[in-house]
């Protein structure tokens, strides 16, 4: 078993989940890597100290760059605001570390860019650095087999992926601004918060887009801070594009941080030529199935629950239909990242997948700005 030592810059909403899914790494899948928590990095020494104790962290530090020349760190996982990415991934990739990046992986295509100039100036074939983005509905069981249906042609040619991801944490105007409100610390708003994780799916199963029309508002246009003073919000709150794929299936993706009554609202469908699929991340164990072939009377959409068929759950569960949760899909995540270090296995969604991420993201934008179709290079 080889100790595959973490240190996590970040312990807020994911710093937290990243700590749940390195503990529970071990138990889940075992080996031939672990996990092992070595140092926490946060804004401060006192919050660091704090937060390494509660999470499980050996040290705390309120210096990330600690984290750097540390011997006993392999990889540098972090959970930052987005506008940090850029800094800490690059100094992370010269220190010679593997990382592990919250996404979206940057404020634009051209920080992602930089972010990768940087890996391919330090990676070597002797001593690969491993790098992954969190983008951890991927990981989903049920999405594997979705994968699966769709790379098999159990559902014939894919002509349309119709995706959503929208939740209603800012529905409310009382709700105050925050980073996720600054384009300086955030960029894009639901876009590149919710946004990048429709797209990224959309990506992992209907393929590359090759053109989009987009369209972006923002419905509240001012949020007071957490000292009372009323600040303009700087991004979108919503957004929607219709999509072409490489492939020549249509698309249409939308996302919402308003949208009322969408608690954890990625949702898709998918039609093939022989069958279709929808999927609900609120109901995440399931996905439902059209088949084409179904014999006459019979024809109609059936409920598949997850069992120990569907790749990773049989390592947390025997029993058919006993779900996973959110938390879960990040232990899978920690356990593609072990993989990829110990045996050079692919990673869901690597720096290069997220800088097209971030490609769709600033096109989306310019097309917004311009009112039109405009193609993705
Ligand atoms: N994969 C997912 O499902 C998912 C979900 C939520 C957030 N995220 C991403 O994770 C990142 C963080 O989001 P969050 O919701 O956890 O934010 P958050 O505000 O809850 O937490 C951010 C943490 O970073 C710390 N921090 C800020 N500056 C720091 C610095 N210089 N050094 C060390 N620590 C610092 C803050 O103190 C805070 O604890 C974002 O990029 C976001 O998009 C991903």
């Amino acid at each position: 078993m080889r100790d595959i030592g973490i240190g996590l810059i970040g312990s807020g909403y994911i710093g937290k989940t990243h700590a749940i899914a390195y503990a529970a790494h071990n138990a889940v899948f075992g080996g031939p890597a672990r996990p092992v928590c070595r140092a926490l990095a946060e804004i401060d020494q006192q919050k660091a100290d704090q937060e390494a104790t509660s999470l499980g962290f050996k040290r705390g530090t309120g210096n990330w760059r600690d984290l750097l020349d540390a011997d006993d760190i392999d990889v540098i996982a972090i959970a930052t605001p987005n506008a940090l990415h850029k800094e800490m991934a690059i100094a992370a990739i010269q220190a010679g570390k593997h990382v592990y990046i919250e996404k979206p992986l940057a404020l634009d295509a051209t920080e992602a860019e930089a972010i990768i100039n940087a890996y391919e100036a330090q990676t070597t074939n002797t001593n690969p650095l491993v790098h992954m983005l969190g983008y951890n509905y991927l990981c989903n069981p049920m999405i594997s087999v979705a994968k699966t249906m769709i790379d098999s042609g159990e559902l014939g040619e894919i002509v349309h992926f119709r995706g959503r991801h929208n939740e209603d944490y800012m529905a409310s105007p009382d709700v105050p601004f925050s980073w996720r409100c600054s384009r300086t610390a955030a960029g894009t708003g639901a876009l590149g918060d919710m946004g990048s994780h429709i797209i990224g799916m959309a990506m992992h199963l209907a393929g590359p887009a090759s053109s989009l029309s987009g369209d972006t508002t923002t419905v509240i246009q001012r949020r007071k801070d957490h000292t009372g003073t009323m600040r303009t919000v700087e991004n979108d709150d919503q957004a929607q594009a219709l999509v072409r794929f490489e492939s020549g299936a249509m698309g249409i993706l939308e996302t919402s941080r308003i949208a009322l009554g969408k608690k954890q609202g990625l949702a898709f469908e998918i039609v093939g030529t022989k069958g279709s699929i929808e999927f609900d991340q609120e109901r995440m164990n399931e996905l439902r199935l059209y088949e084409a072939n179904a014999p006459i009377g019979r024809a109609g959409f059936k409920t598949l629950l997850v069992d120990s068929s569907c790749p990773d759950f049989g390592a947390f569960c025997p029993a058919p239909g006993h779900g996973l949760g959110y938390n879960d899909l990040k232990i899978i995540e920690v356990n593609r990242l072990m993989k990829a270090i110990v045996a050079g296995a692919p990673v869901p969604v690597d720096l290069y997948q997220a800088r097209d991420i971030e490609r769709i993201i600033d096109t989306w934008i310019t097309s917004a700005e311009q009112r039109t179709w405009l193609n993705l290079d």
